[in-house]
């Protein structure tokens, strides 16, 4: 029949049409896919056909349609990739970026690298050291000798087959090794990895971040490390910010103290990161007890100075609002690229 051939022939015209680029591919999608297409009027064409060859005729037409639907999309893509290749080989790395996602810092490196720049600005400089630790600058050097207590503050990582080397489970293992290796005056902060054998929560991890800090000097007082500590907590936490200091014991520092920062009640956030209180429990302090600066080679008769060790997750958590410690180890696109890549 001839209008069955009429179709035969615009398939075949479909499948001939060439396209080689972009501007060919427009004109075969507005002929063949357009609100003008010139398939439509071939619809039509039904109400002359007998009615028991109605079904057979429809099918036909709408094998051209889909025959021009698929044509259009293979070349579309291919042009497309194409169009990638080509920018690719042309790419000019000074040229403007052009709107994909540039990358951002971790939250913890916004917050700890915030830390530093803090400390840097009043003359501490920063000293980092080995993940993986040897008992002795752990925990001996730091006043903690073997069987004492303390060990079990810190549910330690053994390496398999050792009984002397660790993962550190705080930067303070960095006082040890700087003050091993340099003369007072020493002011350094300590950014890094730390390790616990804890369970995994939302409140607590395995793996955590601290910024340790060490200030030897002669004549270096308690009202010096409050200061420092005040003067911190303003610069991070705002120029009103209080805090208080409260007894707490470490082996390594006596007196020891804990900094709360106040953060309030007013929201959900701050209620449930201070379990209620309003302070926000921020750092371990405290003046460097004697018998480390004497493991250490440093005379404590000559000497003296304090220590600090901030926690950064807490504080990336409270700055963030994130729930859920564990999100800062998943390393979720979806959720890392909220964050900021300044600094
Ligand atoms: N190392 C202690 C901790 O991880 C913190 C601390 C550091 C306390 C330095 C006092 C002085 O809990």
């Amino acid at each position: 029949m001839e209008i069955f051939d009429q179709v035969d022939k615009l398939i075949e015209e479909i499948k001939a049409y060439p396209v080689n680029n972009a501007e060919e591919l427009e004109k075969f999608r507005i002929q063949y896919l357009g609100t003008k297409n010139s398939i439509k009027p071939v619809f039509g064409l039904i109400k002359d056909v007998p009615n028991e060859r109605k079904k057979e005729f429809g099918q036909k037409v709408n094998e051209a349609k889909q025959t021009a639907e698929e044509k259009f999309r293979n070349h579309q893509t291919s042009l497309k990739s194409a169009g990638r290749s080509d920018k690719y080989k042309t790419f000019d790395p000074s040229l403007p970026m052009d709107g994909e996602w540039e990358g951002s810092r971790h939250p913890v490196s916004l917050v700890m690298n915030r830390m530093i720049q803090v400390f840097e600005k009043i003359g501490f400089e920063v000293a980092e050291e080995r993940e993986i630790e040897d008992d002795w600058h752990n925990f001996t050097a730091m006043n903690t000798p073997e069987d004492h207590p303390a060990r079990d503050m810190q549910d330690t990582f053994y390496l398999k087959g050792s009984d002397k080397m660790l993962l550190r489970t705080h930067t303070s293992s960095v006082q040890a090794r700087v003050m091993t290796t340099q003369k007072p005056p020493i002011r350094i902060i300590a950014p890094g990895r730390v390790y616990r054998n804890e369970t995994i929560s939302a409140r607590s991890h395995c793996q955590f971040h601290q910024v340790e800090g060490l200030y030897i000097d002669k004549n270096v007082s308690f009202a010096d490390m409050k200061q420092t500590l005040l003067y911190f907590a303003r610069e991070l936490y705002g120029a009103k910010t209080e805090i208080r200091l409260r007894p707490s014991f470490f082996p390594f520092t006596e007196p020891s103290a804990e900094m709360d920062v106040w953060l309030g009640t007013d929201t959900e956030a701050t209620k449930r990161l201070t379990k209620g209180t309003g302070w926000l429990e921020v750092l371990g302090c405290g003046m460097v007890d004697p018998n480390v600066l004497k493991n250490c080679d440093i005379d404590p008769e000559v000497y003296s100075g304090f220590a600090f060790g901030i926690g950064i997750e807490r504080s990336a958590m409270q700055k963030f609002e994130i729930k859920d410690i564990r999100l800062l180890f998943e390393n979720d696109l979806r959720f890392l690229k909220q964050f900021s890549s300044a600094t």
